[in-house]
């Protein structure tokens, strides 16, 4: 069934959210709306994404009417170093917003995966243009599979809870919650989210991971964020590495 927003309206009364049958991707509407000067909130999310993005060029599996998808446009006054921990502000959001919708706890994946158990169930992709950022927001909410290179490493909350869940519900709550950690992060700089980032999530302290970095692959233990939060890996030579960008994955 395709969402219903009259709770998402009623919620939010006065903000622009655009509802897209089907779209290439909600990246480019928001940067587009961004672009032509959209008040800052605006949400946009579709039912289906032909060309749905992820993270290092991968597409976004988007099956209709099945997952959420959906992007902010934000216009935040944020020093450089508090933008840099944004994914991770959302991520803790799109946790919150889970945890709420389907009362699921979930882990966190550095920088920017929500997982349940050890498969991944959403993801965020930030892009900025000038001073706009568009974040960009993708749960897997109803699928009862996946295609069979993604089955190994996704889940969904249905999968998870042997029940359906509301995307309305969800969307209520990823809004709230969204606005809820920008405003922390506004306010309160990158320390406490990269405190609660860390209490959240297992892959921060103690876990044996291999890192993407490049094209070359480094394994290790990690060992805590920096001030910046990056990812601190522990090498098998007893070396300590910065990890700044790349995809993480356990051992
Ligand atoms: C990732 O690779 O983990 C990031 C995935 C982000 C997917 C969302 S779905 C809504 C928005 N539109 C897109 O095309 N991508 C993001």
């Amino acid at each position: 069934m395709p969402l219903d927003l009259t709770s998402v309206h009623m919620q939010f009364p006065g903000r622009e959210i655009h509802w897209l049958e089907n779209t290439g991707s909600t990246m480019t509407v928001a940067a587009q709306l961004g672009a032509a000067g959209c008040p800052a909130g605006t949400v946009v999310v579709a039912e289906e994404q032909t060309a749905g993005q992820g993270r290092f060029g991968r597409i976004w599996h988007s099956e209709r009417e099945t997952g959420l998808y959906v992007s902010f446009v934000l216009r935040l006054s944020l020093a450089e170093e508090n933008l840099r921990v944004l994914a991770m502000t959302l991520g803790l959001a799109a946790a919150e917003a889970i945890a709420r919708t389907a009362d699921i706890e979930c882990d966190l994946r550095w920088p920017n995966d929500v997982l349940i158990g050890d498969k991944k169930c959403a993801g965020i992709l930030v892009a900025v243009e000038q001073t706009t950022f568009v974040a960009g927001i993708g749960i897997n909410v109803n699928q009862t599979a996946f295609p069979v290179e993604l089955s190994p490493i996704a889940t969904s909350l249905r999968l998870a809870t042997g029940r359906p869940q509301s995307r309305e519900a969800l969307l209520v709550h990823l809004i709230e919650s969204a606005d809820s950690f920008l405003r922390m992060l506004e306010t309160g700089g990158k320390d406490p989210v990269l405190r609660m980032f860390t209490r959240a999530s297992s892959y921060v302290r103690g876990k044996h991971v291999f890192v993407e970095q490049e094209g070359a692959e480094i394994e290790g233990v990690t060992d805590g964020l920096d001030e910046s939060g990056f990812l601190i890996v522990r090498r098998p030579d007893g070396t300590r590495t910065t990890i700044m960008a790349g995809g993480v994955r356990p051992k």
